[in-house]
């Protein structure tokens, strides 16, 4: 795990270490991905990296300008978004077109249920007001923005609720989809409710 973390750091202080500008104009390996997002985008519970396989394009695009435009990963105490945003800043336009070809070229395979203690008849009721926006089967609705759920790695489904719970997401007054999740999130109330409501998703396929 340390020498996880260790290698990750290097790898950040090298790529972060070229002058921006420079670096935007040079070729360069957006391949790097996978390095922590696992083999095709499979997701990573290491280092927190969620599965883009089967990713909707529109969702990756927003997420991956989010974090280019210092809207997402800029909360002191969003680990995770801190560690991805680095990611994004050194993306062109022409890279997140490329990314997101090459993305969709992933085979898709819902990720592993890892999730045991939430109660999946008590999160029934709770996504009742959920599949407004995402769908009765997770599978995500482009038209209102929500992404698909089902098939994402459940502990980052955890993660990214307790953020949009603790405003580390979704609070940036830029950021209109996430604004409208935060509002949303309130109903889940605490860490049981978001076990509970992650824990039927997982029950759900698309
Ligand atoms: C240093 C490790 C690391 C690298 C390299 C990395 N990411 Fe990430 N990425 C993460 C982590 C950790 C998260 C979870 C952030 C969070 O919890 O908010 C993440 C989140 C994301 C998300 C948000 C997913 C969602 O469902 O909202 C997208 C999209 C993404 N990464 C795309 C990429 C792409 C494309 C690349 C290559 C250009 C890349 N990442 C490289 C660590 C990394
Ligand atoms: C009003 C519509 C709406 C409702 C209702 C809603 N969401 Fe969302 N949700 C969104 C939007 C829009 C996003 C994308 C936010 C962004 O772009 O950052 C989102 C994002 C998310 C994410 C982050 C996914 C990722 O890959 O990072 C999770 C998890 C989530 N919603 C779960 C839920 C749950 C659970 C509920 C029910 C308690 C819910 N949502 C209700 C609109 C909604």
């Amino acid at each position: 795990m340390f020498k996880t973390f260790l290698a990750l750091s290097l790898f950040i202080a090298c790529i972060g270490g070229a002058g921006a500008a420079e670096s935007e104009r040079e070729p360069f390996d957006d391949r790097y991905c996978t390095t922590c997002h696992g083999t095709e985008g499979r997701g990573n519970e290491g280092v927190q990296a969620p599965r883009l396989a089967g990713m909707e394009p529109w969702y990756l695009r927003r997420q991956l300008e989010n974090f280019r435009g210092d809207i997402r990963g800029v909360h002191p105490e969003d680990r995770e978004g801190i560690a991805m945003r680095p990611m994004a800043t050194k993306l062109t336009d022409e890279s997140i077109d490329d990314i997101i070809e090459w993305i969709f070229g992933w085979e898709y395979i819902p990720a592993e249920v890892t999730i045991k203690d939430g109660d999946p008849s008590r999160g029934r009721g709770l996504y009742g007001g959920c599949a407004v926006c995402h769908g009765a089967n997770a599978e995500g609705n482009e038209s209102l923005g929500a992404p698909a759920l089902a098939g994402q790695n459940d502990w980052y489904l955890v993660t990214q609720l307790k953020n949009f719970l603790a405003g580390y997401r979704g609070a940036h007054p830029n950021d209109t989809y996430g604004a409208q999740m935060r509002t949303m999130v309130s109903t889940l109330r605490n860490e049981a409710g978001i076990l509970n409501v992650v824990s039927y998703i997982n029950t759900l396929s698309r």
